[in-house]
């Protein structure tokens, strides 16, 4: 029988289980483990529940203001400026490009993979002229090779990404960062798959815009572009009079930015309430603790992976604590293995690019635990004796549960 939600969802998070009739059986007995959406906590999901109200409803705004305040806190910022609006992670890698950077400006892009290379994509579509610095895929790129590039021009802005998603690649940022002070290119950080999971010091680090979005480490659903921008930021959009955008224009949400309570475009109510609810949890476990414990997690589950015999691609200097991308053995077949794992309620997702059909990859971030890391490499074990590959049972987990504190009863 699959291990219901509610006892592997947040194991290590100190929160009240909550009534299972709130979940449809579907869902309740499927554990969503690709690099997002993540498994969303039943206390999130209850404030999405909430009636929806008017976006002007005093307690909406007051749930705005406090989604806002959050997410500048999370990002350790006192004074960039937070936008939150109705989109996706692909919307706020726009807004990020289309007010920091004009149309004939170049760019410098440092990618690891599928996600750094959409920054090529978006430059490409508005005009912006880009030099993509790409490392070889599972490997990241030194800050040697940025100094070069930096040495032989300059640029509008460079962006980074902090984990691509693609090849579970963990960016040396702050080591850019160190590069890029005072400089004139602006920094742009992508934080879609690290944000809430990994450490990211806004002010500190000297980054222009942060980007990011709910649905990985901040464990709440999707339907939001989360951005923050730095005075230096604002300002090469404040001095352009206009940029090839409506309702990606950052001046155009300043002022409902500022005042919740203002119209501009309908903010989405029930996801805005529900990233309120997740970015309170992310505050109340402390971000420390937050951070510590994805690295625990993402510890314990390779060396649960290791144990099973499995070898991860993503080379040990620069492995994300987010996500592992892990290599099929050879003879097993990508999508004959991950239905072996949904068969058993654990949702992976599949290789892209070069490695897709040759390795997985296993999101470990957000609303998880120690009950999550166990269901999921119970399931991983037993797929992969469906597939023919011989695993003695416990193995994997027994490898994790050395590295994990014990559950607590819930
Ligand atoms: C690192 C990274 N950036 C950007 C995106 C795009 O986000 P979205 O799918 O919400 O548009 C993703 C999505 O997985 C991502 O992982």
């Amino acid at each position: 029988m699959r291990p219901k939600l509610r006892t592997r969802c947040c194991a290590s998070l100190q929160v009240p289980a909550v009534d299972p009739v709130h979940f449809d059986p579907v869902i309740d007995e499927t554990l969503t483990m690709i690099p997002g959406p993540t498994p969303v906590h039943p206390r999130i999901l209850e404030a999405l529940s909430q009636p929806t109200v008017s976006h002007v409803a005093p307690a909406f705004v007051e749930q705005f203001r406090s989604a806002l305040r959050d997410f500048q806190a999370l990002c350790k910022t006192r004074s960039g400026q937070p936008f939150i609006v109705a989109g996706a992670g692909t919307l706020a890698m726009e807004i990020a490009l289309v007010n920091a950077v004009a149309p004939g400006e170049r760019i410098l892009v440092i990618s690891h993979g599928y996600f750094g290379d959409r920054f090529g994509e978006l430059a490409a579509a508005f005009g912006i002229q880009c030099d993509l610095l790409r490392a070889e895929w599972g490997h990241a790129v030194s800050p040697a090779e940025v100094t070069q590039r930096l040495d032989a021009g300059s640029y509008a802005a460079v962006t980074i990404t902090h984990v691509d998603t693609s090849t579970g690649t963990a960016a040396p940022v702050e080591a850019y960062c160190d590069l890029l002070r005072g400089r004139k290119e602006l920094v742009i950080l992508d934080g879609v798959c690290a944000t809430a999971g990994m450490d990211e010091r806004f002010d500190e680090w000297g980054i222009d815009v942060l980007l990011t979005g709910p649905q990985k480490a901040i464990g709440a659903p999707p339907g939001v572009a989360l951005c923050v921008f730095s005075e230096r930021a604002l300002e090469r959009r404040r001095v352009r009079s206009t940029v090839p955008a409506y309702y990606a224009d950052v001046l155009r949400w300043l002022p409902v930015m500022q005042d919740p309570g203002r119209y501009y475009s309908t903010p989405c109510v029930n996801e805005i309430v529900a990233l309120a609810a997740a970015l309170r949890m992310v505050h109340e476990e402390g971000l420390p603790a937050r951070f510590a414990r994805h690295a625990q997690i993402a510890r314990a589950f390779r060396a649960g992976l290791e144990a099973a015999g499995l070898k991860l691609f993503t080379a040990p200097d620069c492995r994300a604590d987010t996500l592992s991308v892990v290599m099929l053995p050879a003879n097993v077949v990508d999508a004959g293995f991950r239905k072996e794992m949904a068969a058993r309620g654990v949702v992976i997702a599949g290789g892209l690019g070069p490695i897709a059909g040759k390795a997985f990859r296993l999101g470990h971030m957000g609303n998880i635990g120690a009950g999550e890391v166990a269901a999921a490499l119970t399931a991983l074990e037993a797929a992969l004796r469906a597939s023919g590959i011989p695993v003695e049972k416990g193995v994997a987990v027994a490898a994790a549960a050395a590295l994990l504190p014990e559950p607590y009863p819930v």
